[in-house]
């Protein structure tokens, strides 16, 4: 301290060199973290859709995902890998190729990913034309500066990085479904403000129910996504989510699924969340940072989930977003896993109607979702918050 420092202004330049590294770079301060975990048990979970589709091959996306984590390829390129069959795969209706469409008929895909080890992040949003948008979002992240491209650039940019672009990524599949969505309703997306408090919205969830019991769209599929994540036997955590978002969506909507924080969360020391289901809802809640900072502070995946649920459930005060009793009237599902291999599934409804003959269960309306560990992969019944089934009389 030279004579003319003060005793304050001493603290506060030793405090500084302390935090500066040996590159000089300063440091940030580091986030309290009470998980860490060298010798993790190796886990990818995934919605249900995960232990699914296999796109004509022999493996689910959470069997390939796994098999490559735990032969050493890099934590979050094997979660892409899992989720790129489903993408590819024509009969999923919700993600990529073949997705539901928007209200112009035009496929438009969100998605995102982040690298705990590398904290790292890159996503897409409103992207036409590529079948892969997680790819996309991956060499957003290992390319850019930049975590999250839309539209347009989004596509110029995959055009630059090699990707294949198509005019048209509907399937004859999604085509008619849309075809019939435009028999059946004229579209009324944008609502009145002066409307809100009247308006019951019943009229799109009567629309969709009729379609998924005339079988023209699978029925979990209005919402569609996928999301994966997982960690190996290193502690190294990722996730990834992706989607065609919200079927016949007005045009340019992006849903949770490409925003970090919403759609998916990862803090490499901490854990990993992601959702499936109405997206407007965790938009409003950036549910995956909290149930990421709910572990932090060490709370089981379940906890953190429920916690999350808690938070939607008491935000959501429109009444054309509620059941007659008050609770909401959407399901969303958050997938969460800790660096310790410790994960949970958890549903707003355990029990929803849109569930029957999804992915293949026809054991009635249990919400699921795809797990796997060195036991195999699994389609297990996720836990729900509000006892019940969402479309049961409230
Ligand atoms: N969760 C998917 C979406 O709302 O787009």
């Amino acid at each position: 301290m030279t004579p003319r420092q003060s005793r304050r202004a001493f603290m506060k330049t030793t405090t500084l060199a302390a935090a500066v590294s040996p590159l000089g770079a300063v440091a940030a301060p580091a986030a309290p973290s009470i998980i860490r975990s060298r010798t993790a048990r190796p886990v990818v979970i995934a919605s249900a859709n995960g232990n699914f589709h296999k796109n004509g091959g022999s493996k689910t996306c959470v069997e390939l995902a796994f098999e490559r984590l735990t032969s050493g390829t890099d934590i979050l390129e094997s979660l892409i890998a899992g989720v790129n069959l489903v993408e590819l795969d024509p009969e999923d209706t919700s993600v990529g190729y073949g997705g539901l469409p928007n209200a112009d008929g035009v496929v438009q895909l969100d998605a995102c990913c982040m690298h705990g080890p590398k904290k790292r992040a890159g996503g897409v949003a409103a992207l036409e034309g590529v079948r892969t948008p997680s790819l996309v979002a991956h060499a957003v992240m290992e390319h850019t500066d930049h975590h999250l491209l839309v539209g347009r650039g989004a596509q110029e940019f995959a055009r630059n990085m090699g990707f294949t672009i198509e005019a048209d990524l509907n399937t004859e599949k999604s085509r008619k479904a849309w075809l019939e969505w435009k028999r059946q309703t004229d579209p009324k997306h944008y609502l009145r403000p002066e409307d809100r408090k009247t308006s019951a919205h019943v009229d799109h969830q009567r629309i969709l129910r009729r379609l998924i019991a005339d079988g023209v769209i699978p029925s979990r599929h209005y919402w569609g996504t996928i999301h994966c994540n997982g960690v190996n036997a290193q502690g190294d955590v990722a996730g990834v989510t992706t989607t065609s978002g919200l079927a016949w969506k007005i045009p340019g909507r992006v849903g949770d699924s490409p925003i970090l924080g919403a759609g998916l969360y990862v803090d490499g020391t901490v854990g990993a969340a992601g959702s499936t289901g109405r997206g407007e809802a965790n938009l409003f809640n950036l549910s995956s940072h909290l149930i990421v900072e709910s572990m932090r502070q060490g709370r089981h995946p379940k906890d953190a989930c429920l916690e999350a649920l808690r938070r939607i459930r008491s935000n959501t005060i429109e009444r054309r977003l509620r059941k007659p009793n008050g609770d909401p009237n959407f399901n969303i599902t958050f997938y969460a896993i800790n660096a310790r291999g410790e994960h949970a599934a958890v549903a707003m409804y355990a029990e929803d109607d849109n569930e029957r003959g999804w992915a293949g269960q026809t054991d009635g309306r249990r919400v699921r979702y795809a797990l796997c560990t060195e036991e195999g992969p699994k389609t297990l019944p996720c836990e729900g918050l509000i006892p019940g089934a969402l479309q049961d009389p409230a």
